[in-house]
């Protein structure tokens, strides 16, 4: 086990002070029940690095414009997101960020994509149609088909020397069948951002068998390579018409508890349908969200550089140590996201890694084979933490990690 000054020796560490959780503070909030799943599902003794949820402090704009609104008892009904100018604020951060140019009265607000999905998938769909997905993939997109009574289809991801692929053909003949397709971009577990070549040739098939496709983008803002994100939607009107995209300030922002949704969807058709229901069965939405998301997409932004700043540095951390040190893991890191996929099923009894890691390492991480067909023998790391911390992550995983 090489030293703690060797691990921060091998690529300079970036810590940011001030983007730190507080460690004593959050102890002693958990000790009055106060903390979010992440930090209260283990024992304390346990770190989380399972949850697709952020070990940073959130961003101090975000944070003073909360308290404000506490300390001025600002928590009675809402404004609508009109009346707060949601619709505009959204438009021209996607225009901003993605080059997208949209319609502001095309976007929808949800609770969360999740609402999204499930929202999507009984507006679009009846019971017994088929909808496509491609695992591994997030856990929801598989229990959202069975909990509605659908059925699955699986176009599976292929895993190549240096990166996870869509498999075209089989993309084509499962769209024949499907009446729905759930796209995850950036992907989760696999961390893969889809090029525009790749993103042109599904658009074409999906197209070409008009198939509606739900297009989850929530890890967006955080590509950590130079190439953009390209929102599926924004490749032409014939996709777009086809596509209901969901987005959400919640990973990049790190406040998906607060619950606020957007989905873009220009098709007049999808829209009645997608709006048939009575907008009172979904709620008011929480006023706290409301503001948060507004200050993220207004004044989030410097922040947000930091923060993909220190996920970068990480990722290459992680890849640099894993490749010299836990020899029968294979990483190939995504172009996105703040989640690691490792290949573990070289590693005897891959299987009870993940309790095998609980229960010696005490590192909480989420088992590969909770996101489908694919997943079995892999594990998901969060990384997105100081330097320093992921180092205790891995010091912490390393007997289990380099065991054969
Ligand atoms: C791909 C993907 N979609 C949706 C979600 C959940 O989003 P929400 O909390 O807005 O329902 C996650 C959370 O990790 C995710 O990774």
């Amino acid at each position: 086990m090489p030293s703690q000054e060797n691990i921060h020796g091998a690529l300079p560490a970036i810590i940011f002070i001030g983007v730190k959780l507080d460690k004593v503070k959050l102890k002693h909030l958990r000790s009055k029940g106060i903390a979010g799943i992440k930090d209260s599902k283990f024992q304390s003794d346990v770190i989380p690095a399972w949850i697709a949820d952020m070990s940073f402090d959130i961003a101090p704009v975000i944070k003073a414009g909360l308290i404000e609104m506490i300390e001025n008892s600002v928590c009675g009904y809402p404004q609508t997101p009109h009346d707060l100018g949601l619709h505009e604020i959204f438009k021209s951060y996607v225009c901003g960020r993605f080059d997208w140019q949209i319609k502001s009265e095309d976007v929808a607000f949800l609770k969360d994509v999740v609402q999204g999905i499930c929202r999507c998938i009984y507006s679009f769909t009846d019971v017994n149609d088929q909808i496509l997905i491609q695992p591994p993939v997030y856990q929801p997109f598989h229990s959202l088909v069975k909990l509605t009574n659908r059925r699955l289809l699986v176009n599976p991801l292929v895993k190549s020397d240096d990166r996870y692929q869509i498999d075209f053909a089989d993309f084509e003949s499962k769209a024949k069948k499907a009446k729905l397709f759930i796209f995850c971009n950036p992907q989760n577990p696999t961390g893969r951002v889809y090029s525009r070549h790749e993103l042109t040739r599904l658009a074409e098939l999906c197209v070409a068998n008009n198939l509606i496709v739900v297009s989850d983008e929530i890890h967006a803002d955080l590509v950590l390579d130079s190439k953009p994100h390209i929102p599926l939607s924004s490749l032409n009107l014939d996709i777009a018409e086809k596509t209901i995209t969901l987005m959400s300030a919640s990973k990049a922002y790190n406040i998906a508890g607060t619950s606020l949704a957007f989905a873009y969807l220009p098709n007049k058709k999808l829209q009645k349908l997608f709006n048939a229901k009575a907008e009172a069965i979904y709620g008011n939405h929480n006023i706290l969200a409301l503001h948060a998301v507004k200050i993220a997409m207004t004044e989030g932004e410097s922040w947000l550089k930091k923060i993909l700043a220190i996920l970068r540095g990480n990722r290459l951390f992680l890849e640099k140590y894993i490749l010299e040190n836990w020899v029968n893991v294979d990483y190939l890191p995504g172009e996105g996201t703040y989640l690691a996929w490792l290949d573990c099923r070289k590693i005897q009894g891959s299987s009870i890694l993940p309790s095998k890691l609980l229960e010696q390492s005490r590192v909480a991480i989420t088992a590969g084979s909770d996101f489908g067909y694919g997943g079995q023998g892999f594990i998901r790391l969060n990384f997105a933490r100081n330097r320093d911390e992921l180092i205790s992550v891995i010091k912490r995983m390393d007997k289990v990690m380099r065991a054969n």
